[in-house]
Formats: structure tokens, C-alpha cells, sequence
């Protein structure tokens, strides 16, 4: 049992490749950035074209690189920036419009139309999601009614609907594989997660239609082979699941109650429930966190739209860093006299404010306060939204005790913020050895279908700390931080 595998990490603002070695170690890494378009305030869009070419010429990079040239891959897992919504001709392969991507607000008001028309309970009990402008389900209605031509060609049924998964699959396969995975369905807000298929009530609420969607399958599963000239030969698809489903594969988050956390462009926590979906109390989203061999396992989820990104917005839009890496020395270096809290909705609050109409504010300035301590006051925010999902996922599910969280996503190499993360969560903070989990999940997904690598519980025993953050910060101190937070994000709604 040896062998390669090939993980396609499609994100939200660069593709990335990675060839693992049969230990779980990255052999070979392909990464390249592409632009994000704001045509409108609160308009996310990409290239489908962009998302498709940087994918394969970072997998090319990657196997070249690889020590037997990409030879000896076995197999390729996916996993992709979810509820990113793409249309397209189901024969020229030809794209209607931009990706719409998972950040965009658009439809908003639509969502808000929902609610006031009662509807919020039939799609939270089905999909275990909200009615908010994050899921695919409005943003494909957004498409087929706003593109000229396109109602008509949806129901002539010439078009196709997929999430960035179904598009790439799509793509490697020669335009001959229409299909997705269960936890990428389970964000389209179309999707039954008890009944595992496709609900014909909520896409006829949404007027989607049945024959625009992909055939949904296992996350370890035959998602097809690639056409043979992309890579010098076919290699088969044999796993796929969602960026932060992956993640909670790659983090062996196998047992209810285990909790991962993954920093990138957003926050993303999930606790695995085992197999019974929780229905939140507190606006979390329930979710399928793995389908393997036709048994599904569910989540609670925390989602947070802004993380890694406040830190883009320190470099790209404030220019008071040069790279992500300098943010903790100038942290370290922060007035500890000034309280400042930054509250970074820039595209809305998610959970558990669901505010999609909230913009960013920054609170507690003085005549004193510079870089410095913006740069920390981005870091607590990461922290402080970190710990209002935690509270809220324990209040959902009150036999756990507090978890020990294991983290993962690029800023996790920060100490500062991990020790910061765990203070302010009062709980243990575990960052594992190997930081691409979640490229590790999806490629766990495809080596073990393939049978290259073992199975589940093998592969959690692998799981190794490369360091824990014990909580340090003094009970009362915590609480003074929580409330200035909590009252900082209570100005900061739009309602
Ligand atoms: O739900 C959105 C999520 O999948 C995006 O992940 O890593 O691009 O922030 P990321």
C-alpha cells in the first residue's frame, strides 16, 4: 500500500496544488494567486476562466516538481472554496456569467423578501443553513434572473449549475462529468442534508431548475478520470469535499465532540455531531462534515467572513505591513494601555449575527493609536469572533466541556494570535505538525478510495501537535475583553 497523491486546494483568492508523499508529507507545492473583481459594493465575482487555468497550471507545477515527476500520482482529491456559484452550457462548456463568490451580498434584499415571507424555518429544517446571502441557492435564482437569456436557456435545459468542485470536474474530465459531493451540495441551500438529494420544494421556491444540478456523490467516491493529454495520462478523482469539510478530515476531527478551526480568507469552525444533525439554537449552521460509504456524518458549523482577509486589508488597503508575517512584531510591540477593537465586517457579520448589511468599525481610538495597535486590534478580532462560535456551538451541544481546538490555515503561524486564541477562549489551542490540512483531507479522501493509504483510524494516529497554547490570561481580564468586544459588535449592527 504506497503511493502518491495529487490535492487541488482551489481557494477564495489563489489555487494550489500539492503532491503528498505516502507518510502524509508534502512533496511538491504549485500556488498562484487571480484576481478577485468588486464590480458593485458588496459584489464578489471570479474569472471562471482564471479559476480553472491557475488550477491546472499549479497541478502541472506541482507534479513537475514532485521527485518521480508526478509518476507515481495514484490519485487526485479536490477540495475548493465552497458556495461559490457557476452556470454554465452543458454543451460548449461555456460559462453565462462570472463565478459568484461565496462573500458576495447581492441578494441580500432577496433573502430579506424570504424571511418576511415566512420561509426562513422550511429551508433552516431541510438544509441546516439560513437564509442568508452567503449559500448558492439565491445567488443561482440572482443569475437565471438577471443574465439576459438565461431564464430561457435554464429551462430549455442548456445550462448547467455547479460550485467550484462541479466546474473543475467538469473541466478535468473533458466536459463529460457533471457531479459534486455531499458536503459541497450541503451549501447550496437547495439541498436536503436528512434526506441526502436534491429538494424539489425549495428549488421551485427559488424557481432553480431540478436539471440544471449535478449528480451528488460520497466524498470518497469515483468523480470520473482526467482527459489524458492534461497530464500525460488519466488519473482517476476519487475524492472531493468542501475547504473546511476537508479541513476537518485533515485534522482527524472523526469523533462528535472535536472541534477544528481554520484561518484563511474567513474563520471557519467545525464540531463533528456524529451521526445526528443538531439543529442550533444559537444561528449556526448545521452541516454534513464527511459522506463516506453512503453514511453521513454531520457538524455544527461557525462561520466568519473576514480573518486572513483583515490582514490583506492591513497590506493591500491600509499599506502599514509589507507581509502577512509582519503583523505579530507589530502586535508585540501595541500599547497595552489602549483598548481598541476592530470589528471586520467588510462584507456583513456571520455567524452568529447572520447582519448582512453590518459594515466594519473600529472603536476606542485615541490621539495615540497607530499601526501598531490596528495590527493587534486585527489580530483579537480573529480571537474574539473565534470564541463567540465556540460559546455558541457549546450552547448547542451542552454535554461537551469546553473543547480543545485544533487549528490550522496560514495565520496560525502567528504564536502572538494562537496565544491570544487561547486566552481568550479560556481552552487549549492545538496546532498540528503538518499545517496543509486541508489540502491533507481531500487527499486523504481520494488515497484511501484509491487504496494507496489506510483508513480513518490509521490516519488519525498520524495526527501529531507541533505545539499547544495553554490559556494564561487572568478570568476577570478575560471577561473585561469579552464585554468590550461584545459591545463593540453591538454598534456595529446594521439593525
Ligand atoms: O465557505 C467559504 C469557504 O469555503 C472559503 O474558505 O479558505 O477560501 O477562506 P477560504
Amino acid at each position: 500500500m504506497a503511493g502518491c497523491v495529487l490535492a487541488i486546494d482551489q481557494g477564495t483568492t489563489s489555487s494550489r496544488a500539492i503532491v503528498f508523499g505516502d507518510d502524509y508529507q508534502p512533496l511538491s507545492v504549485g500556488q498562484q494567486e487571480f484576481p478577485q473583481h468588486f464590480p458593485k459594493s458588496g459584489w464578489v465575482e471570479h474569472s471562471p476562466t482564471d479559476i480553472w487555468t491557475s488550477t491546472l497550471r499549479v497541478c502541472r507545477e506541482a507534479m513537475e516538481k514532485a521527485p518521480s515527476g508526478g509518476a507515481d500520482v495514484a490519485a487526485i482529491g479536490i477540495t475548493n472554496q465552497r458556495e461559490t456559484t457557476l452556470i454554465w452550457d452543458r454543451s460548449t462548456g461555456e460559462p453565462v456569467y462570472n463565478a459568484i463568490v461565496w462573500q458576495d451580498r447581492r441578494t441580500s434584499d432577496f433573502c430579506a423578501q424570504l424571511r418576511a415571507d415566512g420561509l426562513e424555518d422550511k429551508f433552516t429544517s431541510k438544509t441546516g443553513l439560513l437564509l442568508d446571502p452567503y449559500f448558492s441557492g439565491t445567488k443561482i435564482a440572482w443569475i437565471l434572473d438577471n443574465v439576459d437569456g438565461v431564464r430561457a436557456r435554464a429551462d430549455r435545459g442548456e445550462l448547467v449549475f455547479g460550485t467550484v468542485d462541479t466546474w473543475l470536474i467538469w473541466q478535468l474530465t473533458g466536459g463529460t462529468v457533471h457531479v459534486t459531493d455531499a458536503t459541497n451540495a450541503a451549501r447550496t441551500l437547495i439541498y436536503n442534508i436528512h434526506k441526502n438529494a436534491w429538494d424539489a420544494e425549495l428549488c421551485s421556491l427559488l424557481k432553480i431548475p431540478l436539471n440544471m444540478l449535478p449528480d451528488v456523490k460520497d466524498s470518497a467516491d469515483e468523480f470520473g478520470v482526467t482527459e489524458a493529454d492534461l497530464f500525460g495520462r488519466s488519473i482517476p478523482i476519487l475524492g472531493v469535499a468542501g475547504d473546511q469539510q476537508a479541513a476537518t478530515v485533515g485534522q482527524a476531527c472523526f469523533k462528535p465532540g472535536m472541534v477544528k478551526s481554520t484561518y484563511g480568507t474567513g474563520c471557519f469552525a467545525l464540531m463533528n455531531t456524529g451521526d445526528a444533525p443538531v439543529r442550533s439554537n444559537n444561528r449556526m449552521l448545521t452541516t454534513i462534515a464527511y459522506r463516506l460509504n453512503g453514511k453521513t456524518t454531520y457538524a455544527l458549523e461557525g462561520s466568519i467572513f473576514v480573518a486572513g482577509a483583515a490582514v490583506q486589508w492591513l497590506r493591500d488597503g491600509l499599506g502599514i505591513i509589507e507581509s502577512a508575517g509582519d503583523t505579530q512584531g507589530l502586535a508585540e510591540q501595541a500599547d497595552a494601555n489602549q483598548d481598541i477593537f476592530l470589528v471586520p465586517a467588510f462584507v456583513g457579520l456571520g455567524a452568529p449575527h447572520w447582519d448582512a448589511d453590518a459594515r466594519g468599525a473600529m472603536f476606542g481610538l485615541t490621539r495615540n493609536t497607530g499601526p501598531k495597535e490596528i495590527a493587534r486590534a486585527v489580530l483579537q478580532s480573529v480571537g474574539y469572533q473565534t470564541s463567540d462560535l465556540i460559546d455558541a456551538m457549546q450552547a448547542d451541544w451542552p454535554d461537551a466541556e469546553k473543547p480543545v481546538l485544533r487549528v490550522d490555515g496560514g495565520m496560525t503561524a502567528s504564536d502572538w494570535t494562537m496565544q491570544f486564541l487561547a486566552d481568550i477562549l479560556g481552552a487549549p489551542v492545538d496546532r498540528p505538525t503538518v499545517a496543509e490540512t486541508t489540502a491533507l483531507g481531500s487527499a486523504w479522501l481520494a488515497g484511501s478510495k484509491a487504496g494507496v493509504w489506510p483508513g480513518a483510524e490509521s490516519f488519525s494516529a498520524q495526527w501529531k501537535l507541533e505545539k499547544r497554547f495553554e490559556p494564561r490570561l487572568d478570568e476577570a481580564e478575560r471577561r473585561r475583553l469579552l464585554s468590550g468586544w461584545q459591545d463593540a459588535v453591538r454598534r456595529t449592527r446594521s439593525t
